[in-house]
């Protein structure tokens, strides 16, 4: 099977650091509950100005330059949100234009949630492979606003989001280790907001179930694609799991018996992006050397849908 190659990497922060003390100031709420219950000190949400398509784009900009690719060099532009700024045009036709891609190159949004990231790859991985785009590489960006859908009256879920976005330049690589596998179960009882002209509907969840869900799907993801890769934990580096709460990834490390090392946090930061999450992990890592080049990772994603998966992926 075909797999990729990540050539790059490249995340950006909205400018408002709101701490856990800010919003306890907003909702009943303390810093001493949001820590314990989810792991998160703070979280960056958009300020004036700033939006769904500006984060995206200093992102996919920083991925493309530390490419060394030109515009032209990029077959393929895939995003992965449900908060985008327009229905249409898409935020990846917005990337489109303000990158200056190729008319022979596709754009267009996935939407699978906290898993988008993870759909976005497969679908450009798939595309890629089916040798009908002009060019071997693909622009895959994770981008989220959720500060546009939380309602910061309400405690039980104003706490836990964050914006922002991560983006990879991705090419084809007969040769490369690759296993995907993804996953449904439609359920707008659990976990749901807002869509096309219902104005004030924001984010709900029922936070409990979510958990549950969450802790179920991690281990399950890892183990199908491990067993999909013919590998165990023990050949795999790292495992970055969409950051919704450091107690559900403590779970699936705990069920897993894996080794804690191996598994990425930085919920404390950033909150939960959703389809933001795991690239702006995987970009820091590359950053900071706690990943290097030609190691392989499990991507592990959850979220609204419900929607699940897990790629293991050489970096
Ligand atoms: N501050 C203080 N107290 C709070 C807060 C808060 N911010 N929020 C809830 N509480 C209270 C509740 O009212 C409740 O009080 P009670 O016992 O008097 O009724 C108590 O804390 C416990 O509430 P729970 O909901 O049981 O708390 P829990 O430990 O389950 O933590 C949380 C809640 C953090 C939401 C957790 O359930 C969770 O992380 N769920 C998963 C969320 C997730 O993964 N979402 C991913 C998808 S998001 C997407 O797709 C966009």
């Amino acid at each position: 099977m075909n797999g990729i190659k990540l050539l790059a990497t490249g995340r950006h922060l909205p400018s408002r650091c709101v701490t856990n003390d800010d919003l306890s100031r907003m909702v009943e709420t303390n810093d001493q509950w949001i820590r314990e219950r989810t792991g998160i000190v703070t979280r960056y949400l958009c300020g004036e100005g700033e939006g769904n398509t500006s984060n995206a784009l200093a992102a996919a900009r920083q991925a493309l330059e530390r490419s060394g690719l030109a515009p032209e060099d990029i077959g393929l532009c895939v995003a992965a949100t449900f908060t985008a700024d327009h229905g249409t045009p898409s935020l990846a036709c917005e990337l489109h234009r303000l990158l200056g891609l190729p008319e022979t190159t596709p754009s267009f949004d996935v939407n699978a949630a906290c898993t988008g990231f993870l759909h976005a790859l497969e679908v450009a991985r798939c595309m890629l492979a089916s040798g009908t785009l002009k060019t071997r590489r693909a622009l895959v960006v994770g981008s989220e606003v959720l500060s546009r859908l939380t309602d910061f009256t309400d405690r039980s879920t104003c706490v836990l989001f964050g914006d922002g976005a991560g983006a990879a330049i991705i090419e084809l690589d007969e040769n490369a280790p690759y296993a995907c596998v993804l996953g449904a179960r439609g359920d707008a009882e659990v976990l749901r907001c807002g869509g096309a002209g219902i104005a004030g509907d924001y984010i709900y969840m029922d936070g409990r179930a979510v958990f549950r869900f969450a802790v179920e799907a991690i281990p399950r993801c890892v183990e199908e694609v491990l067993d999909r890769a013919g590998l165990t934990m023990d050949q795999v580096d790292h495992v970055i799991c969409h950051q919704a709460n450091a107690r559900i990834i403590d779970h699936a490390i705990r069920k897993l018996k894996a080794p804690a090392e191996k598994f990425y946090k930085n919920i404390d930061k950033y909150g939960n992006t959703s389809s933001a999450s795991i690239p702006i992990a995987l970009d820091e890592m590359l950053e900071k050397g706690t990943a290097r080049r030609g190691e392989t990772a499990i991507l592990v994603g959850f979220g609204g849908g419900l929607t699940w998966g897990g790629l293991l992926l050489e970096l």
